[in-house]
Formats: structure tokens, C-alpha cells, sequence
């Protein structure tokens, strides 16, 4: 429990992360991933190199500094925290090295002066209630999938069943417990973690579940990325018989249950978990669907087949491929082109704003999309997004 010294302390704090919080967090990683090569594995490097992760976590520390004495005002804040913890395995001996390290850093970048002991003090205090509330929670989430039916703790040993290239980018896996026992029900939207071994070194990744539960296995859809470490490895050197280690399901970008018409939007491999959303809703009733998706061209693009039997099959499903840079020649000759924009969610959106809807994709596309559904009239609070990455701003 902080004393109210050091509550006021933390809260005097706040103006130097609203302009020093990213140094600060930039230097913490430094010093953590230089002196503790044991958590290096547990963090995605391109997400230190573009500042993604250091920035979401100076945000986090912000917003717990000017929310000291209304925690519950963190909201979701905690909660996705949670969420990416689980799946990467954070466990609670992680949290004294982070700690030491945080202190370190903020003696360091603050200097003695501004960094008095008086300062660390309420600083250890407050990383510690934090802590604190981040392992408990954590343990909880580890409890109750562990317990739940198919579920388990820790890393699991899956084999690759199939391996289906979806487009020039994109390939699926699918993949089944070597122990031959069912496997935790995910909810659509969800995400898994993975763990790998390239030469290289250990890594782990986040990987959206691209198709619905069915009880036995699980399906992943991964896009090369140029020059991606473990995108590159599980295209190139995974192969069916091979064996993976996932981390249990996790995330709360997930169907809310709801009869409102349903709005899927995505741009290039953000159509994972809408892929997920829509069979289940397509499945499970009668709701509405709507399934707008952007790409590049047909060559990259993938999962056209599954959209059109998709349209055959089901009357409440309307479907909206666009393509932004076609090339002559390109299958695509005939479809719709162009880029996001407001005149596409005007003529596809029900006219009626009162509906779900989730979007993915890359950072200017979140952000367009986010601006432009409050502009056509789509409630805030019923629009969704993840990111696959650090949360961002989308201002
Ligand atoms: C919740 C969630 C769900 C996701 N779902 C999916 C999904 O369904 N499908 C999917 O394909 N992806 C998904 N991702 C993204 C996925 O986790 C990986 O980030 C992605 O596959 C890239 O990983 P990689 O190891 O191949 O690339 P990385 O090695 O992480 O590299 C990414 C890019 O950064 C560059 N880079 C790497 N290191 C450096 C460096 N030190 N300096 C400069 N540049 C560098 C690389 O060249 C590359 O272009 C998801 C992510 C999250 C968080
Ligand atoms: C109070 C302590 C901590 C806070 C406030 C914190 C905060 C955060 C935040 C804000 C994110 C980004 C979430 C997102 O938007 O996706 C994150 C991700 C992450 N955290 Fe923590 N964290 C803490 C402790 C730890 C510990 C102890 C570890 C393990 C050493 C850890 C490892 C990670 C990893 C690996 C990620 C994902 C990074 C990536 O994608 O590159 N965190 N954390």
C-alpha cells in the first residue's frame, strides 16, 4: 500500500513521462535486454527497433502515474496487458528483474537530483502494487485455462497437420496436440502464442486463430514478412509432421454476444480473426454479416474461395473485396480497386448504425477506420479493433 507521500510523489511524476516516458522506457529495455539475456526470447526485437513497445509501455506507466488513486480507471488498460502476458508466458519471476531494471533506468535518465531517494522509494512502492495486480490477475487467467476443458498451462507440444499456402504471402497451419486430447474452445477473434527454435535462437510470437473452435486442433494463417524471423521459419522450415510449442488462447477482441448486425472489416493479414468471426456468426444464426476486406491484389491476397462459398451459402452474408494496386495481368481485372474510404462504408454498411464492428489491419488503416466509423455514425463503443503489435494511438 503507497503512503499518501508517495502517491503525491508519483502524481508529481506524471509531467516528466508525458514528454520523457518513451526515453525512459527505451533506456529500461536497454538495460533489461543487455543484463538479463534470459527474458530477451520473451521480446519481439522489431518491436523494440520501430519503438512500438517501448512506447505502449511508457503509455501504460503514464497512465497508471495520473491514475494512482483511481486504479479502477485503468480499464481495459490492465486487462490487455493481461491478455499479451498470458500469451507470451510471463510468469511472476519475470517481474523483480523488470522492477530493478525500471528503477535503474528511471536513476539514470533522471539524475540524481530529480531522482532522490524519496522518489525511487514511491517508485519501488508503485511498481510493486502494480506488479502486484498484474500477477495476481495473471495467475488467475493461468487457473482458469489450465482448468477449463482442453486446457493447459505452459508451453504445448503441437504437430503441423496441413500446410496450405492461401496466397503468394499467406500460409495456414494446422495444428493438433501431439498428446492426442482435446483442446481449450477458443472465442473467435482470440489469439495463441507460439514458441520457436530457429538457429538463431528462441522466439516467441502471437499468432490470431483464423478459423472457428472445433474442440481438436487450431488454425493459424501467417504472412511472410520480409526478412521476419519466425514468418520465415514457419513458412520455409516448418513442414507437415513438424512440431510446434503454443501457448494457450488468449485476447478480448472477441464476438460480443449480440443479434446487432455484424461489421467485419480488414486490410491484408488482419482478416485472421475476422475469418474466425464470421464462420461463427455465420454458423451459430442469423445474424447479418458483413465482410469487407482490403488487399493489395488476388496474388496476395488470400481466402477468396472460402468468401465466395461463404455468399452461396448463407443469404445473411455480403461480402466486399477491394483491391489498391493491381498489376496488368493480375487476376483481380474485374473486381472492385481502390483504398478505404468513407464512400465504401456509406454503400456497405447497414443503414441502420445501430451494429458490431471489428476491424484489423495496418496502423493508417486502424486509424482511418476508427475515425472514419464515428464519422458515418457507428457508436465508439461499438467499434473494435486489435492491433498485431503493442496497442498504438490511433489518433
Ligand atoms: C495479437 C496478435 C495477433 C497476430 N496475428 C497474426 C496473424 O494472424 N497472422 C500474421 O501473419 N501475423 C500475426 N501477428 C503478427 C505476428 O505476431 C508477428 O509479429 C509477425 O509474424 C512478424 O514476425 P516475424 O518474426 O516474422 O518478424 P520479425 O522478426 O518480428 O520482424 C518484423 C519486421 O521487422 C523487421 N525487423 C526485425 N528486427 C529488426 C531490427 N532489429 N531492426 C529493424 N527491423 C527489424 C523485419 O525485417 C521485418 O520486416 C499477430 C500479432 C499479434 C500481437
Ligand atoms: C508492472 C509491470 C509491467 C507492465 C506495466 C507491463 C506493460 C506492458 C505493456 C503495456 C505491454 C504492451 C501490451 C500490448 O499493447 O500489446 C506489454 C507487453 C509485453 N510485456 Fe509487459 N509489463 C510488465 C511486466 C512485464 C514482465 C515482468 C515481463 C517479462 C520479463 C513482460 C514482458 C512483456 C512482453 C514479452 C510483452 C510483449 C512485447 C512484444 O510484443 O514485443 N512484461 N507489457
Amino acid at each position: 500500500m503507497l503512503t499518501t507521500t508517495q502517491r503525491d510523489i508519483i502524481k508529481a511524476t506524471v509531467p516528466i513521462l508525458e514528454t520523457g516516458g518513451e526515453a525512459l522506457t527505451t533506456h529500461f529495455y536497454r538495460i533489461m535486454l543487455d543484463g538479463y539475456p534470459e527474458v530477451r526470447p520473451l521480446f519481439n526485437q522489431a518491436n523494440q527497433a520501430n519503438g512500438a513497445q517501448p512506447r505502449a509501455l511508457a503509455n501504460a506507466v503514464l497512465m497508471y502515474a495520473r491514475n494512482i488513486d483511481h486504479l479502477e480507471n485503468l480499464g481495459p488498460l490492465a486487462s490487455q496487458i493481461v491478455n499479451k502476458h498470458v500469451a507470451l508466458q510471463i510468469l511472476p519471476e519475470h517481474y523483480p528483474i523488470v522492477g530493478a531494471c525500471l528503477l535503474r533506468a528511471i536513476r539514470e535518465v533522471l539524475g540524481a537530483e530529480t531522482a532522490t531517494d524519496h522518489v525511487i522509494d514511491a517508485w519501488a512502492a508503485a511498481y510493486q502494487q502494480l506488479a502486484d495486480l498484474l500477477v495476481n490477475a495473471e495467475h488467475d487467467v493461468y487457473q482458469s485455462i489450465a482448468a477449463a476443458p482442453g486446457g493447459w498451462r505452459g508451453a504445448r507440444q503441437f504437430k503441423v497437420t496441413r500446410k496450405v499456402a492461401e496466397s503468394s504471402e499467406i500460409t495456414s497451419f494446422y495444428l493438433q496436440p501431439v498428446d492426442g486430447k482435446p483442446v481449450i474452445a477458443h472465442k473467435a477473434g482470440q489469439y495463441i502464442g507460439i514458441r520457436l527454435n530457429p538457429e538463431s535462437g528462441e522466439v516467441r510470437r502471437n499468432y490470431s486463430l483464423s478459423a472457428p473452435a472445433n474442440g481438436l486442433g487450431y488454425r493459424i494463417s501467417v504472412k511472410r514478412q520480409q526478412g521476419g524471423v519466425a514468418s520465415g521459419y514457419l513458412h520455409d522450415r516448418i513442414m507437415v509432421d513438424d512440431t510446434v510449442e503454443l501457448f494457450p488462447p488468449s485476447g478480448e477482441f472477441v464476438l460480443i454476444d449480440s443479434a446487432r448486425p455484424l461489421v467485419l472489416i480488414s486490410g491484408g493479414v488482419g482478416i485472421t480473426p475476422t475469418l474466425a468471426m464470421a464462420e461463427t456468426a455465420l454458423r451459430t444464426g442469423n445474424r447479418d454479416v458483413v465482410f469487407i476486406h482490403y488487399a493489395r491484389n488476388a496474388s496476395v491476397q488470400g481466402f477468396q474461395t472460402v468468401i465466395d462459398e461463404w455468399r452461396e451459402r448463407y443469404p445473411q452474408f455480403a461480402a466486399h473485396v477491394v483491391h489498391s494496386d493491381v498489376t496488368p495481368g493480375d487476376v483481380s481485372a474485374g473486381r472492385l480497386t481502390g483504398r478505404p474510404s468513407l464512400a465504401h462504408l456509406r454503400q456497405w454498411l447497414p443503414a441502420s448504425r445501430d451494429i458490431e464492428v471489428y476491424f484489423l489491419g495496418p496502423q493508417p488503416f486502424m486509424a482511418f477506420m476508427k475515425r472514419a466509423l464515428h464519422e458515418v455514425g457507428v457508436p465508439d463503443r461499438q467499434s473494435h479493433y486489435e492491433f498485431f503489435g503493442p496497442a498504438q494511438a490511433l489518433a
